[in-house]
């Protein structure tokens, strides 16, 4: 069977996105599969006559939003993981944070804010670009002063920024695949926050898969990991990041429907974790893609 690797994309995730594909090439390519790759720059890319099956290796916008899963849908092109509606609202956090809300998923309190704007609950905040993945533009706000700031900053990445409350407790992120719970990982980042320097570099973080938490906790967590992914009509895979608050609430942050692959990604290690090695995710995902 062919399947064409879509990788790279415009978006701040570009570098992420290509090692990725890389991983899921090669993973493919060991299976047997006839593997061919573009590098999409931008969204004049061409996909080459007789492309059976795209994998979509790319995180962020244009990737991840639902632009390029809207276009393959048009062309009539089957494709990884999840539709475009779904994606788009997985995309936008403030978009996905109000149908959390709606459907009953905890989701930590906020608001979009504008420059001047006042924000109904009380600091510390996390201000976030609404759609952006890999924590990049986020803020930590401690002190009101800050603010005017911090929204400046995250504003460079979109134009809608999201503050939210900031929720102590464990952080942890629960794969779904073929509409199932994968075992949780806890991330510890060494110092400071789970950001990009933690995501990527490898030693940055601490990790324990499964999680230690009690039977009924790990089930809790899991239960809303899967509504929440549900909530948004997300299918086929992705990753559902969490706080988990000492008073047991697992609040939701966001979906990522285009999950890192990369060496230090979490959605490998799940599976891992399970009994399922990568090439052979990478292959579960293109089979239960397939429609
Ligand atoms: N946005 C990155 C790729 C992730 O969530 O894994
Ligand atoms: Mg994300």
């Amino acid at each position: 069977k062919h399947i064409t690797v879509l990788k790279g994309g415009p978006s701040e995730e570009r570098e992420i996105s290509l090692k990725t594909a890389k991983a899921v090439e090669d993973a493919l390519s060991s299976l047997g599969y006839e593997v061919s790759s573009v590098d999409v720059t931008d969204e004049k890319f061409e996909i080459p006559k007789g492309t059976e099956f795209c994998f979509l290796c790319i995180h962020g916008s244009f990737g991840e939003d639902g632009q390029i899963q809207r276009l393959l849908m048009r062309w009539g092109i089957p494709f990884t993981g999840s539709d475009a509606a779904s994606s788009e609202k997985a995309f936008d956090k403030a978009w996905s944070k109000i149908l959390f809300v709606q459907g009953g998923i905890p989701t930590p309190p906020f608001c979009v804010v504008g420059e001047k704007e006042k924000i109904p609950f009380d600091p510390p905040y996390v201000i976030k670009p609404s759609r952006q993945g890999s924590s990049i533009g986020i803020e930590f706000v401690y002190d009101i002063n800050e603010l005017g700031l911090a929204i400046k900053k995250s504003s460079q990445y979109d134009h809608i920024v999201i503050a939210e409350a900031l929720v102590k407790g464990k952080e942890l992120t629960v794969g779904i695949l073929d509409d199932k719970a994968l075992p949780i990982v806890e991330i510890r980042p060494k110092e400071g926050f789970y950001d990009y320097h933690h995501k990527y570099t490898k030693g940055a973080s601490a990790y324990f898969c499964p999680a230690p938490l009690s039977a009924d906790q790990t089930a809790a967590v899991q239960k809303t990991a899967l509504d929440a992914f549900h909530v948004l009509g997300c299918s086929v895979y992705g990753r559902v990041d969490i706080i988990l608050a000492e008073n047991g609430i697992p609040w939701v942050l966001e979906i990522n429907t285009i999950p890192g692959m990369t060496e230090t990604s979490l959605f490998p290690m799940a599976a891992k974790a399970s009994g399922i090695p990568f090439a052979q995710l990478c292959e579960k995902i293109v089979e239960i893609s397939y429609f």
